[in-house]
């Protein structure tokens, strides 16, 4: 039976998207090096310990595997890292994808899943943001993903290599059975910070910006819980393989909550205060970024089952507690 390569499928969104395929009867193979993500959560999958830096490593998978498609996480996620070492994540992110699509061409695999981001639409002229937003990323992490979309674009109509380019919102939340989490180091994003500051491993929790044209100053932004987005995975692969087109597809909620509703809801669910700091806006923070999510629902029948703010973040917090 042909299986399913899933290069970063040790890591946080990775991890949980292989999970769901495998429920759903996908056989699955991990290619991860390791770097940000854990072995434990592959948990019994197959895993192959290799760098998408080194073509050897991706060819040899190939070589050994009969891939029929395959789902792309692995990247620098940092936006704050990539303003300050902006060729470590042009190198590392345009490597790596052009080298595991180079060897998915040579075994004449031709159906990717991509994992980008809502980066690439830069300040948003409007609000949901639809797919056909004008693209305008800021930051090189955002620029990364926006130049891999490209290539894509230039490798169906060359090579016709079929892709669906996934674009995340902000991905939070944990597996409800508890067995994978968050835990990027640093942590940069709100939900797992919280959660560390009232369990005294952050000493305060950061609110970056309070003079936002919000109703309360602070930024608001659209959660997605993770399983969520695995499922999404899973619906856009059964799609592409099914009547093999590409696609670029936002994940979100259309829902957005504002940093201190987050902070509000945390502290009902946890029943701790949280350490709050006030700082300055960062450079390209935006006042609101809210997914238009007609595009999923219709084309991939997609339907959001966890992505309550309260289900996120119990979840989130019986993960970081453990
Ligand atoms: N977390 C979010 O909110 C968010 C939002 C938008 C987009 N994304 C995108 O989703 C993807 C997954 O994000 P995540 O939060 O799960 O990150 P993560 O760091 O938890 O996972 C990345 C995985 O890729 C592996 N990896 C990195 N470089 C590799 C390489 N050269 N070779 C092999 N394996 C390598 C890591 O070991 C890790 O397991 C990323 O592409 C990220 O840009 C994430």
């Amino acid at each position: 039976m042909s299986k399913i390569l899933v290069a970063g499928g040790a890591g946080y969104i990775g991890s949980h998207t292989v999970k769901e395929l495998r429920k759903q009867g996908f056989d699955v193979v991990v290619f991860d090096n390791l770097s940000t993500g854990r072995r434990e959560f592959v948990r019994d999958a197959e895993l192959i310990v290799g760098d998408l830096e080194v073509k050897d490593d991706i060819r040899s998978a190939f070589k050994s595997q009969n891939i029929a498609a395959v789902l792309h996480f692995a990247s620098l996620i940092q936006v704050s890292e990539s303003y300050i070492h902006p060729r470590k994540y042009y190198t590392q992110n345009l490597t790596s994808s052009l080298n595991l699509l180079d060897e998915m061409l040579e075994a004449g695999v031709r159906n990717f899943i991509f994992s980008s981001s809502a980066a690439v639409y830069g300040i948003p002229k409007q609000i949901p943001i639809p797919e056909d937003h004008p693209l305008d990323p800021f930051n090189p992490y955002g620029q990364t993903k926006f130049f891999v979309e490209r290539i894509l674009q230039d490798y169906d109509r060359a090579y016709k290599l079929k892709f669906i380019s996934l674009r995340y919102f902000n991905a939070s939340g944990a597996d409800p059975d508890g067995e994978m989490g968050e835990c990027h180091d640093p942590e940069t994003h709100l939900i797992p910070n919280i959660l560390l500051s009232v369990l005294g491993r952050k000493e305060n929790l950061d609110i970056f910006g309070t003079d936002f044209p919000t109703p309360d100053g602070t930024a608001i932004r659209d959660y997605i819980h993770v399983t969520d987005l695995a499922n999404a995975h899973v619906l856009a692969l059964q799609k592409l393989m099914a009547s093999p087109r590409s696609e670029f597809i936002n994940l979100g909620t259309n829902r957005g909550y504002s940093v201190k509703e987050v902070i509000a809801r945390a502290e009902k669910i946890t029943g701790k205060k949280v350490p709050v700091r006030e700082m300055p806006k960062r450079e390209g923070d935006v006042p609101v970024l809210l997914a238009s999510k007609d595009k999923a629902e219709r084309l991939l029948g997609w339907k959001l089952r966890n992505s309550e703010i309260e289900t996120i973040i119990e979840t989130a917090w019986r993960w970081h507690r453990k």
